[in-house]
């Protein structure tokens, strides 16, 4: 059996271990919130070819979620990660408490801009990039690595990060990685576990719908009439729809025609309590 990575939960032991593992090369970091799937390993597999030894932070972030969120039932399973981790070759394992995270008197908040303020993501979960900007910025200064890698299914979370680090003079290059899918097409999300398995098949919509936008949009048909018409796709199998939209790859602006572009389209929606998000190129 592989050897279980070490696992350190405070500041001092993890500057010690990040310093012991840089002797050895270049540092890459992969941050998650634990419940690893098969897309979290991808994230890792990305991480071993940039990088000499690899860093996975396990934390569930509290300031990303609101109140009426998933926090306090989001899942957790520790001893099941480090098992994945050992067998990804995983060097170290960054899994602080909130406390340590957050100590008393904690009172310090990124208010991110730009990616974080175009009407996605931030119109329905407001609070949520300044939380994942916060986070993200400690979990990079703590770790200090020269590679971190995020997935490209929260794919303007990934933009949010990208500036921040820009934006901070962070030493470190944020890297994406491609989105990995089940069998029928739904991408891996730590979410998922909340689906049943009809509400899975029925999920399995999202990116169906995605690839088909993004095929006829390809092939010239009108943009907004494609999102209109996948849109009532996507509710008429039983999802409340957020939004489905047509975004420029690198500043999300909203596009309207091919010539915009690059495009990427992003949907995001509600299956019973589950929110589920998922995009592709064009
Ligand atoms: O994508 C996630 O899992 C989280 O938002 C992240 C980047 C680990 C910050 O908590």
């Amino acid at each position: 059996m592989p050897r279980r990575p070490r696992v350190v939960s405070d500041v001092p032991a993890l500057r010690r271990a990040v310093a012991t593992l840089r002797r050895d090369g270049r540092i890459a970091l992969v941050p998650t919130m634990g419940a690893l799937h098969d897309g979290h390993i991808s994230l890792v597999r990305l991480a071993r070819r940039r990088a000499k030894r690899v860093v996975v932070s396990i934390f569930v972030n509290p300031t990303q979620f609101a109140p009426n969120e998933d926090f306090s039932s989001y899942p957790r399973n520790l001893s099941k990660d480090l098992a994945r981790l050992a067998e990804a070759g995983v060097d170290l394992v960054w899994a602080p408490d909130v406390k340590v995270m957050y100590p008393d008197g904690f009172a310090t908040r990124i208010t991110p801009e730009g990616p974080a303020k175009v009407g996605l993501e931030d119109s329905f979960r407001p609070h949520f990039f300044g939380g994942v900007a916060t986070v993200v910025a400690k979990l990079l200064t703590q770790c200090t690595p020269d590679v971190a890698v995020f997935g490209e299914k929260d794919y303007q979370q990934l933009k949010v990060i990208a500036r921040l680090a820009t934006d901070l003079d962070l030493p470190v290059k944020i890297v994406g990685a491609p989105i990995v899918r089940e069998a029928n097409g739904l991408a891996m999300s730590s979410r998922n576990a909340y689906l049943s398995e009809a509400q899975r098949g029925v999920a399995a919509t999202l990116c169906r719908v995605l690839k088909d936008c993004a095929h006829r949009i390809a092939n010239k048909a009108h943009v907004a009439r494609v999102l209109d018409e996948g849109s009532a796709e996507i509710e008429s199998v039983g999802f409340t729809l957020d939004y489905l939209e047509a975004r420029h790859v690198d500043s999300l602006a909203k596009v309207e025609t091919l010539k915009d572009g690059p495009i990427r389209l992003l949907v995001a929606g509600r299956l019973g309590t589950t929110r589920l998000i998922d995009n592709v190129a064009v």
